[in-house]
């Protein structure tokens, strides 16, 4: 028996970490994909080969990506061995939601092996529930996303809607080393028990953020989505969860022309986004120069199995 699922990388455009407190927040499946084939086997057996990882479970050293596929596996699987091979187009801790790509396609993939049907709010949901357990506090956005495609807006009452616009010209870069969405979460709920008010205001700011670009992405004006994103950024700043280099980035996409950067995902490392209308070859051009950057392309495909 074998069975395979995949799933997309995920960008996030507005909201992060306000997001963990209730508030909108919007994102897009980016065309960068995990992918998961699982098979029969008489030993538990987990290769990643672009990790380099290849090792029976039982014996296996646990920590980052993979307590991601113990948890699943613990959740949603009976126990009988298997072979799990991870194809992963998603760099890891970069900010695009590796690890959410991750659970939603082994969930997709261990559905399809065990040959129960699911809708994508339970799968959603299953994943969001791996998410919560390994990192202490998750949001549903990146589970959500991953499992949707396309653009996605997550409500203040939890509701999906998948945006149906278009937002071109965007350009994602990525420092090697990643920011550890935990920690960082963590970072700004220690900020927010000393400065409550202070914190609250600027998840409200940020809502305000958000709802301002919906509405300028539902109207299929995207002229204020740049300056929206450097606000954004300012805001994530302020939280504590931007670092030298990131801001670095940020400012030398807006010197190539970019009409707006910020973060993506949860900041200490990993990735930054920029819109970049008409300039997206120049800011792309201006980031490789000293980090890994690319042309977004979003994906409508969310989890196919
Ligand atoms: C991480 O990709 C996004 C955060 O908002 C955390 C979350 O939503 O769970 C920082």
């Amino acid at each position: 028996m074998k069975s395979r699922a995949s799933a997309p990388a995920k960008a996030i455009l507005f909201g992060e970490h306000a997001v963990v407190y209730g508030k909108p927040a919007i994102a897009a499946a980016v065309d960068r994909r995990v992918t998961v084939t699982l098979g029969d086997s008489s030993e538990n057996r987990v290769t990643i080969p672009s990790l380099g990882v290849d090792f029976r479970s039982e014996s296996s050293p646990r920590g980052g990506i993979l307590d991601y596929v113990g948890k699943t596996l613990k959740l949603y699987h009976d126990g009988s061995p298997l072979s799990i091979q991870i194809e992963m187009e998603i760099p890891v801790g970069s900010g695009l939601g590796s690890s959410a790509a991750l659970t939603v396609a082994l969930i997709g993939a261990l559905d399809e092996y065990h040959g129960r049907e699911s809708e994508p709010e339970d799968t959603a949901a299953r994943a969001h529930r791996v998410e919560l357990e390994v990192q202490g506090a998750a949001s549903p956005l990146d589970t959500t996303v991953s499992t949707y495609g396309g653009l996605v807006y997550l409500d203040s009452q939890r509701n999906v809607e998948k945006v149906n616009a278009r937002l071109h010209d965007l350009v994602i870069a990525h420092l090697d080393h990643s920011g550890d969405t935990a920690e960082m979460v963590a970072g700004v709920a220690e900020l927010r028990s000393r400065f409550p008010d202070v914190m609250d205001g600027i998840m409200d700011a940020v809502e305000m953020i958000t709802m301002r670009a919906y509405r300028a992405l539902m109207s299929n004006s995207p002229e204020p989505i740049g300056d929206l994103m450097n606000i954004n950024q300012g805001l994530l700043d302020a939280m504590g969860v931007s670092t030298g280099e990131l801001s670095m980035m940020v400012y030398e996409a807006r010197s190539a022309g970019a009409a707006g950067s910020k973060i993506t995902g949860a900041g200490g490392g990993g990735s930054i986004i920029a819109y970049c209308p008409g300039c997206a070859e120049d800011v792309a051009e201006a980031l490789n120069r000293n980090w890994n950057a690319m042309k977004a392309r979003f994906s409508e495909e969310g989890l196919i199995r």
